[in-house]
């Protein structure tokens, strides 16, 4: 071939991703699979990669790709639509109640609302005085897309509801979806029944969506006016009562024992429903309880999944890949044969770490069943010794990082007290190349700086360029030079330009969160950043190697404190905390300063009844007041529980502390 004739073949390889693309991210109706989507893009890099002459603005190497759905206005969801966590075993749904009650200090008994998980996608209704004022999508969670019009094409949703009881102003929540015979008709147009709904419902013209049969099914309630239900039983009797479809299939049980027989009978008779369930769900019934309960950063607390056993399929371990991850983790990957699983094109597996291919002896050429099960990444359960070819040799694990050549390790656990089965490189900060991108990745991620326009290829790519090598660099780039860049003009720079300047405004937790320090998650760093309070009294900790006194936050332990410790220990990342503080403008936390507990303060010593140390403490801040970890004179109550520490005691009375019971704070409070 010419190079007219590359230049040729690679510009139309340009236009079928651009194509695809939009198809995938704007329509929501893939034409080809995940796979030949990935090979396409791989083939336009190879090219780009060989002929160094291959260059286009749209090229995937460098667009940033579609934002979902410029079709439609947007709206804040006035309570979050989060999702579930998942269980897959008796023993996941026994965790799952043990961490409900460590989280309410009690072993009380409670009821189970068991519902049908339906695969669609969710959508939000809000009603106010009874008619049907605005609908939107899921979106991310925070922000849905208003999709009114198309929502009330669907015959199952009530446009008004004179029902006298029928709160005031409700959002009603629920799954849209499609019925696996009509999906039929849809076949060539989507891979599912779930794409075909959501790509249905986000048509930009409510007439396209009209013409395919949706269905709704209610089950939840997001803002609710005035809460009168005492269970999510008594709500979903109403929600039928005033109108909305609920799923015939709703119980309430008493126990696990209860739910896992339930689970098993109705996993063999999904098949014979009109739609696809991918599982159960399990909702704490007392909503006074799931109130308590709250939500940790993605799910709540109360309710859970449990998805119906995964599809799987034999293919052939073409290679194994390893992978380095933010917090060095090795992990390897095997490169499979594309194989169908469910619908679902896989050609990578998890092998999740060295412990596991060596446990189930898996190597390079072998026959393994793949496993997958909903949106998990599918996994190898075993191999098929039988079909192992004679020449095949056990696959051995790199003992240096792949990515810096250091020696990696497998470290101790204390909690376990075990060795851990992951290896990892030793590299703590950006020495290491894979280390430092990943972590540069995850500092511009939603849940950190949130940088709209600086998405994970694009760090890839100004990684290569050396524009980015350290976070602060971000707010170093010449804009004039990036929109010189193929693919990249005045109008994308400067875009660029103004989401990094927005991001420059970011609230503590979300700051410690960036920094990307092993076992500190969103959940860590909003605590650390309650208790800290200001980046001053944070900086103050770190430079005065203040950290035991993080041992006093409830929910953090050795293995959060040590981590911060060995990650303040290096030098550049130390550094790179006191360059970033003095570009952001890092702001402490707002809390309700009015509350009945306003200017208070209080320490808790000894364990609480029916009610955790984490939950009092919340519950004193949405009062205003605050929690201390060691006995001041700036200390105004010592709570004390069963079995206190008398040093605490003590110290209180010295220096005239009030001394009061869990009871006496119940009084402030009420
Ligand atoms: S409750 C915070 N109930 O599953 C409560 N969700 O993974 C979350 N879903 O986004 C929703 N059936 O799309 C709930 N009976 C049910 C459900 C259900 C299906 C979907 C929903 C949600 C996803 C969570």
């Amino acid at each position: 071939m010419d190079k007219f004739d590359i230049k040729k073949n690679y510009l139309n390889k340009i236009n079928k991703f651009q194509k695809h693309n939009k198809l995938y991210y704007e329509d929501s109706s893939p034409k080809i699979s995940d796979k030949e989507f990935d090979d396409l893009k791989n083939e336009i890099i190879r090219l780009e990669k060989k002929y160094n002459f291959l260059r286009s603005e749209i090229s995937p190497t460098t667009s940033i790709g579609f934002k979902p759905s410029k079709n439609f206005l947007k709206s804040k969801h006035r309570v979050q639509m989060l999702s579930l966590s998942n269980a897959f075993d008796e023993n996941d749904l026994l965790n799952f109640e043990k961490k409900i009650h460590n989280y309410l200090n009690e072993k009380i008994n409670f009821e189970y609302s068991v519902e049908p998980k339906i695969d669609g996608i969710s959508a939000s209704l809000t009603y106010k005085n009874g008619k049907l004022v605005s609908g939107t999508s899921r979106g991310d969670g925070n922000i849905g897309e208003l999709i009114t019009e198309n929502l009330k094409t669907i015959l199952d949703i009530p446009h008004e509801i004179k029902k006298k009881d029928f709160p005031k102003d409700i959002d009603i929540r629920g799954e849209v979806f499609i019925n696996k015979n009509d999906f039929v008709k849809l076949k060539n147009n989507f891979a599912n029944p779930r794409n075909a709904a959501s790509g249905t419902l986000r048509q930009k013209d409510p007439n396209e969506t009209k013409k395919i049969p949706l269905k709704f099914v209610a089950y939840t309630f997001g803002h609710l006016e005035k809460n009168n239900f005492k269970n999510q039983s008594d709500f979903l009797y109403s929600l039928k009562n005033w109108g909305f479809v609920t799923s015939d299939h709703n119980k309430v049980f008493k126990n696990i024992g209860e739910l896992v027989k339930f689970h098993k009978k109705f996993e063999n008779e999904r098949f014979n429903f009109e739609y696809d369930v991918d599982g159960l769900v399990y909702k704490v019934n007392d909503l006074n309880l799931q109130k308590r309960l709250g939500f940790t950063s993605n799910a709540p607390r109360w309710a859970i999944a449990h998805k119906f056993s995964a599809e799987s399929a034999y293919s052939e371990i073409l290679n194994i890949d390893i992978q380095v991850g933010r917090t060095g983790a090795l992990t390897p990957v095997a490169k499979v044969k594309p194989v169908n699983i469910g619908g679902v094109i896989v050609s990578n597996t998890s092998l999740h770490n060295e412990d596991e291919i060596k446990r189930k002896d898996i190597r390079i050429g072998d026959t393994v069943k793949v496993e997958r099960a909903g949106d998990v990444i599918p996994h190898v359960i075993e191999v098929d010794i039988k079909k192992r070819k004679k020449n095949s040799k056990k696959f051995v694990f790199p003992k240096k990082c792949p990515s810096c050549g250091s020696n990696t390790e497998k470290e101790y656990n204390s909690a376990t007290k075990k060795i851990d089965a992951v290896r990892r490189c030793t590299n703590e900060g950006y020495d290491c190349e894979k280390i430092a991108i990943e972590k540069i990745k995850h500092f511009i991620s939603k849940e950190a700086l949130n940088i709209d326009g600086l998405g994970k290829k694009v760090v890839e790519k100004f990684w290569d360029l050396k524009i980015i090598r350290v976070p602060q660099d971000i707010f170093k780039i010449n804009y004039e030079k990036i929109s010189n860049l193929d693919g990249w003009g005045k109008q994308s720079s400067s875009n660029l330009q103004y989401s990094i300047e927005k991001s420059k405004e970011i609230s503590l937790d979300r700051f410690i969160y960036s920094l990307g320090i092993r076992h500190i998650g969103n959940e860590n760093a909003k605590l650390i950043a309650e208790d800290s309070k200001s980046i001053l009294n944070f900086l103050d900790l770190i430079n005065k190697k203040k950290f035991q006194e993080l041992l006093n936050i409830d929910g953090i332990g050795e293995t959060q404190v040590n981590s911060i410790k060995k990650f303040f220990k290096n030098k550049l990342n130390y550094e790179i905390v006191l360059e970033l503080n003095k570009i952001l403008s890092i702001q402490s936390k707002k809390i309700n300063k009015n509350g009945k507990l306003k200017n208070k303060t209080f320490m808790f010593t000894g364990k609480l009844s029916n009610i955790s140390r984490a939950e009092a403490k919340s519950l004193v801040e949405k009062n205003s007041g605050s929690v201390l970890s060691t006995v001041s004179k700036k200390l105004n109550y010592l709570v004390i529980g069963e079995k206190p520490t008398n040093k605490k005691i003590e110290q209180a009375k010295k220096i005239g502390v009030e001394i009061i019971s869990q009871s006496a704070l119940n009084n402030l409070l009420n």
